[in-house]
């Protein structure tokens, strides 16, 4: 009996629809099905946060999930978050606060931040360290992140 099961996911707007065995997990789905490979995978065990995508706009670690689990919903990779022409202020304030070193555990950063910098207009340095309190990253010492959230905050805000 095929243990595969037909999945209809939306992400970054395209619409796919494919077979995956019931114990591949949403992040090897995104990666190795879907080829995008911005979604890294560390730990797998829901530790890192490195695999954090937006799940129906929430952030969620890819690796504590199946794909099976995605049919029906909608998904958002770092790839679908700007464009090299138009980057979105978390990658603008990133790339100007100097906020990564090896960028493993960037995608991981930009896709919790993103609602967090959204409803956040001015958020302080505890609530900033408290929203990233769930992604490691062996390189920066953290301090240009949370400078990186505070511009990527004010950047966001409409202009007066
Ligand atoms: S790879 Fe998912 S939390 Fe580490
Ligand atoms: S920039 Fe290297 S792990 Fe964060």
């Amino acid at each position: 009996m095929s243990n595969e099961f037909k999945i209809r996911v939306e992400v970054n707007g395209t619409t796919y629809e494919r077979m995956v065995e019931a114990r591949m997990l949403l992040s090897d789905f995104i990666r190795h099905e879907l080829g995008l490979t911005g979604t890294h995978v560390g730990c797998e065990h829901g530790v890192c946060g490195t695999c954090t995508i937006l799940f129906d706009g929430l952030p969620t670690r890819s690796c504590l999930m199946f794909a099976v689990q995605a049919n029906g919903h909608k998904i958002l990779t770092v790839e679908g978050l700007g464009t090299l022409e138009e980057l979105h202020p978390l990658q603008k304030a990133f790339q100007e606060k100097h906020a990564l070193q090896c960028g493993f555990c960037t995608p991981g950063f930009l896709m919790t931040l993103v609602p967090f910098v959204a409803n956040n207009p001015h958020p302080t340095d505890e609530e900033i360290r408290e929203a990233i309190g769930g992604n490691l990253c062996r390189c920066t010492g953290y301090e240009n992140i949370v400078e990186a959230v505070k511009l990527a905050s004010e950047m966001m805000q409409p202009a007066k």
